[in-house]
C-alpha cells in the first residue's frame, strides 16, 4: 500500500477511475447539491477501496441495484478530508449517491443580494488545489486523471456553464433521475431546467468546474465568448478588455503546439472570486478586478491561456512539483505577452516578478523548505504555502535555461516537451530527464539539483536590466533621501510602473511620504487594484490612519486572496487597534468571501495574534 499523493488517500495499488457521469441538483435555499455518480474503473476491484470526500454526505453505494458495503472514516484529516472506503467484489462500476453541505469548500454559494444584479443566487466552484472532493468523493489527486459527464439540474430562470463541452439545455426528465429516486426531488418541476456537459479528455479533479447563476454573454473571437451575470455593466467591459484573446491564443499555438481544447471561453465571477484568474480547460475563470479597461488584464488572461499547455496538458503530479504547472505558466505568460504587447510590458512584468520573489524568500525565512521549487508538503495544506515560489523561482529557473542554450534551441525543446507528455501528470524528475537527454552537458552548464532542491535565489538568477525597470527601482530607492518622483516623471506611468514603484520602496519610507505622494498622485483611490493594495499595504505598514476608511471598503468589496493577504497581514502585524480593525472587518466581510478564502484570513490571524 502507498498512497501516490501526500494530500489524498489514493492508494496506487487501487485501480483509476477513468469516467465518472454526474447527475446534480441544486438546491440553493438550503446551499446543496444532491448528486449521484457513476464510477468506472479502469479494472475491476476486489476488497477496500479508497477515495476522498470532504463534508459531504454519503446515502447509498449500489452496483445494479444491489448495495455496496461502505463506510467513511469516523475522524477527518485536516488537510486530507474524510477517506470513503468501499468494499468491492469484483466491481468495476458503481452508483454513489450523497449529498454537499453548505460548508463545502470549493463552493461559494451568493445570495441575490451579494450579486450584480441583486435578483437571482449564484453558486461556484473552485477545485484547485484540493477541493474537488467537496464536490463529489474522487481520488483528488492531479496524479489521476478522468472523463466526465454532468446533468445539472437548476432553476429554469437561471444558466450553467462548464469546464466541458455543453451538449444541451432542456427539460428535466423522470429518467435522468433514477439514481436519485429515494431523495425525493423536485426533478421534473416546471420551474427546473436540466444542462448537460461533458468533458471528452481526461482531466485533473482539480480542473472541474462549474458555475450557476443568470448569465449572459458576448462573443469576442472565433472560439471566444465572454460570460458574466446578464444585465452587469461587467459583460460589455469585459468584451473590450478581452477583444485581443485570439491573437494570443495564436501565439500560444506558435509556442506551444495547437491549441487542444476547442473553446477558449472567459468567465467574469463576482467580486468574491479568490483568484485573479482559474485555468479552468474551455473556460478560464477570472476576477473582475483584472478588468481595468486599459487592456492589461490579458496578461491574466495569458497566464491563464498557457495552462492550456502546461499544467492543463502536462500536469504536475502532485503539489511538491506544482513548479511544474505554474513556473512554465509564468514563463509562456510573459512570452505572449512580449508577443502582443511588446518587451516593455513583459520586462515590468519580470521585475514586478523579481522583487514579488524576493519578498516570499524573506516570507519563508524561518521555514526554507516552501523556497525550494521541488518541497515537502507532507501533513502541509497546499492553500497555506501558496506562494510566488513556485511562479517567479519557476520562470527564472527555465529563462536561464533558454539564456544558456538560446531562445530558439529553448523554443525547440519546449515544443518536444509539450508533445511527449500531453495528457500526463509528471514530476520534476521526468522533466529533468527529459532535459538532460534533450540537451545533453545541461547539467554541467546550470546547478540543476541547486535550482531544483536548494533553497532561496540561485546566484544566477536574472534581475531585468531594461532602462524602463531601472529607472523606476532607482526612484523608488531614492524615496529614502526624501526625494519624490515629479510629474514628468510619472506622466505616463501605468499600473504597472506604479506597482513596481510602490514594491520597492524602501522600509525607512516616512508616513509623511505616503501622504504627499497620494495627494498627488491618488494611489489610495486608483481603480486598479494591483495599485491600491500596494499603496494600502504601505499606508498600513507606517501607521497612516487616515487610510483605514479605504482599507475598509477594499475588504469589504473583493474577495481575491492576493488582496486579502497583504492588506490582513500588514494590519494583524500591527498595533493592537490594528488587530481590532481586522477582526471587526473580517467578521463583517467573511460572509462575503469565498471558503477558500475565508481559510486563508483565519490562518493569518492565528499565525499572528
Ligand atoms: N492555477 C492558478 C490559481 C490557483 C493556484 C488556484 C493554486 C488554486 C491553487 C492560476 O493559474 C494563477 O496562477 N492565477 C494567478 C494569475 C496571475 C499569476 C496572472 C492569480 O490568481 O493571481
Ligand atoms: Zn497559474
Amino acid at each position: 500500500m502507498a498512497p501516490v499523493d501526500p494530500h489524498s488517500f489514493t492508494e496506487s495499488t487501487q485501480p483509476a477511475t477513468t469516467d465518472i457521469a454526474l447527475t446534480l441538483y441544486f438546491d440553493f435555499p438550503s446551499s446543496t447539491i444532491h448528486a449521484s455518480a457513476l464510477f468506472t474503473l479502469q479494472t475491476p476491484h476486489s476488497g477496500p477501496f479508497f477515495l476522498d470526500t470532504r463534508s459531504l454526505t454519503i446515502h447509498s453505494a449500489l452496483h445494479a441495484d444491489e448495495a455496496i458495503p461502505f463506510s467513511l472514516s469516523t475522524t477527518s484529516d485536516p488537510i486530507k478530508g474524510t477517506l470513503l472506503t468501499l468494499t468491492l467484489s469484483n466491481h468495476s462500476s458503481f452508483i454513489l449517491t450523497f449529498s454537499t453541505s453548505p460548508s463545502s469548500s470549493a463552493l461559494q454559494w451568493l445570495l441575490p443580494p451579494q450579486t450584480c444584479n441583486k435578483t437571482h443566487p449564484y453558486v461556484y466552484t473552485q477545485c484547485q488545489a484540493i477541493h474537488a472532493r467537496s464536490i463529489f468523493p474522487s481520488h483528488d489527486t492531479p496524479a489521476r486523471r478522468i472523463r466526465y459527464s454532468a446533468i445539472l439540474n437548476i432553476p429554469s430562470e437561471l444558466s450553467a456553464v462548464m469546464a466541458a463541452n455543453h451538449v444541451t439545455r432542456r427539460p428535466p426528465r423522470d429518467d435522468d433521475a433514477a439514481s436519485l429516486a429515494s431523495l425525493n426531488l423536485n426533478w421534473c418541476s416546471q420551474d427546473r431546467v436540466v444542462e448537460e456537459f461533458v468533458m471528452e479528455q481526461p482531466v485533473p479533479p482539480y480542473l472541474f468546474a462549474f458555475a450557476v447563476g443568470q448569465l449572459g454573454n458576448r462573443e469576442v473571437g472565433p472560439r471566444t465568448r465572454v460570460y458574466a451575470e446578464e444585465g452587469s455593466a461587467v459583460l460589455d467591459s469585459a468584451a473590450k478588455e478581452f477583444e485581443g484573446t485570439e491573437e494570443m491564443i495564436r501565439e500560444g499555438e506558435k509556442l506551444f503546439g495547437e491549441y487542444d481544447w476547442e473553446r477558449f471561453d472567459l468567465l467574469v465571477l463576482p467580486p468574491s472570486f479568490p483568484y485573479g484568474g482559474m485555468e479552468n480547460p474551455k473556460m478560464v475563470f477570472l476576477t473582475p478586478t483584472v478588468i481595468k479597461g486599459d487592456g492589461s488584464g490579458a496578461q491574466v488572461v495569458a497566464h491563464e491561456l498557457a495552462h492550456s499547455w502546461t499544467g492543463n496538458l502536462i500536469t504536475n503530479k502532485t503539489n511538491e512539483h506544482f513548479w511544474l504547472n505554474e513556473g512554465f505558466t509564468t514563463y509562456a505568460e510573459r512570452r505572449i505577452v512580449e508577443a502582443v504587447q511588446g518587451e516593455k510590458r513583459a520586462t515590468l512584468n519580470v521585475g514586478i516578478g523579481w522583487r514579488g520573489l524576493n519578498e516570499e524568500i524573506e516570507r519563508f525565512k524561518d521555514n526554507l523548505e516552501f523556497t525550494k521549487l521541488k518541497n515537502n508538503q507532507q501533513g502541509i495544506d497546499p492553500d497555506d504555502v501558496y506562494s510566488q515560489v513556485p511562479y517567479e523561482k519557476g520562470f527564472q529557473f527555465l529563462f536561464r535555461i533558454e539564456r544558456q542554450v538560446g531562445r530558439s534551441a529553448f523554443d525547440e525543446f519546449l515544443k518536444k516537451y509539450i508533445a511527449k507528455f500531453k495528457f500526463q501528470s509528471i514530476d520534476t524528475d521526468t522533466f529533468l530527464d527529459f532535459l538532460k537527454e534533450n540537451i545533453p552537458g545541461i547539467e554541467k552548464q546550470i546547478d540543476l539539483v541547486l535550482w531544483t532542491e536548494g533553497t532561496g535565489i540561485p546566484s544566477d538568477a536574472y534581475e531585468p536590466e531594461l532602462i524602463v525597470y531601472k529607472t523606476i527601482v532607482s526612484l523608488a530607492n531614492e524615496a529614502a533621501t526624501g526625494r519624490m518622483p515629479g510629474e514628468d516623471e510619472v506622466a505616463d506611468w501605468q499600473g504597472q510602473e506604479w506597482e513596481l514603484y510602490l514594491d520597492n520602496l524602501p522600509k525607512s519610507i516616512e508616513a509623511s511620504q505616503i501622504v504627499a505622494l497620494d495627494s498627488r498622485h491618488k494611489l489610495s483611490e486608483s481603480k486598479d487594484y494591483e495599485v491600491k493594495v500596494s499603496f494600502l499595504q504601505r499606508a498600513i505598514s507606517c501607521g497612516c490612519k487616515e487610510y483605514y476608511g479605504e482599507v475598509e471598503k477594499t475588504l469589504k468589496a473583493v474577495g481575491r486572496m492576493k488582496y486579502l493577504r497583504p492588506l490582513y497581514t500588514a494590519l494583524v502585524k500591527g498595533s493592537e487597534e490594528d488587530k481590532v480593525f481586522a477582526k471587526r472587518v473580517f467578521s463583517e466581510a467573511r460572509e462575503c468571501y469565498h471558503p477558500i478564502a475565508q481559510s486563508v484570513v483565519v490562518s493569518i490571524f492565528s499565525k499572528h495574534m
